[in-house]
């Protein structure tokens, strides 16, 4: 049963925000493709039995991906009650990653563009590593701090201020994985998207519920001022860069949960 009044948060996501986030979210659900595909490669065959979670699973995307690739059905757990109702046909569960894993000894943790909206995402891949079981399994797909140059840059011309939400440090997230489990995969995946304007832009980031703790809003004049200073694309798009951190990683046999 999930209860109403729960999209409360820094990544609020209601039901309207949520329908606009599954039509729009295209990067997300690439991403999620590429990742389960990436298991099916690596650690497909090395499953060991318990619980499986898609951790900010939204809509269920990786879930869905992780099914069509024949993975044992993945619970979709996230805050938002309105995503979790559009994950058709598989198991969701609310709850808000802030307070902790739902279950102990996951044996598989699955997260793709989540990991970077809670409060402390080093100690919560902390936390994550250290609840796997023996042979547990890693996926994560995360946005990091090399992401949006374009934007910054300009920023710094048009002298507005950064109003992005801060993305960890990909050095920093691999440190964390290699300090507990092995790495079966770890790059960083670039990928360049064009918007029209920087409004159009923060539009789409607004109608998917993104927009983040962090972002102040800026007035006309700044905006303006952004969107003449953004490097653009020959089609005149302004360009939007994505660094991705992509990790599949294993807990040893030998490892005490
Ligand atoms: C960008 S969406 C990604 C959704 C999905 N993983 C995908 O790839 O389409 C970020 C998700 O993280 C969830 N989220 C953010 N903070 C959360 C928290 N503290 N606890 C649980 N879920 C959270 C949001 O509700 C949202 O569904």
């Amino acid at each position: 049963m999930i209860a109403p009044g729960a999209d409360v948060g820094r990544c609020v996501i209601g039901p309207a925000a949520a329908a606009a986030y599954v039509r729009e979210a295209k990067l997300q659900r690439s991403v999620a493709q590429r990742l389960a595909t990436l298991w099916r490669c690596t650690m497909g065959n090395r499953l060991p039995p318990g619980p499986r979670l898609d951790l900010g699973g939204g809509a269920g995307a990786l879930a869905m991906a992780m099914a069509r690739r024949g993975c044992p059905p993945l619970e979709v757990v996230d805050r938002s009650v309105s995503l979790l109702r559009l994950a058709t046909g598989l198991q969701v569960r609310p709850w808000d990653l802030d307070r902790g894993l739902p279950v102990a000894e996951p044996a598989l943790l699955a997260s793709s563009f989540a990991l970077h909206w809670l409060s402390q995402p080093l100690e919560s891949l902390q936390q994550w590593c250290r609840a796997l079981r023996p042979g547990g399994q890693l996926l994560l797909a995360v946005p990091t701090s090399g992401s949006f140059t374009s934007w910054r840059q300009a920023a710094q011309q048009a002298a507005v201020p950064w109003t992005g939400l801060p993305l960890p440090v990909a050095q920093h997230l691999r440190e964390v994985l290699a300090t507990q489990l092995q790495l079966h995969h770890c790059h960083l995946l670039q990928r360049r998207q064009g918007w029209p304007s920087a409004l159009a832009f923060f539009q789409h980031l607004k109608r998917s519920g993104l927009t983040g703790g962090a972002s102040g809003r800026l007035g006309a004049t700044e905006l303006r001022r952004l969107d003449r200073c953004w490097p653009r694309r020959s089609q005149g798009h302004v360009i939007v860069e994505w660094e991705v951190l992509m990790a599949l990683a294993r807990k040893p046999r030998g490892a005490v949960p």
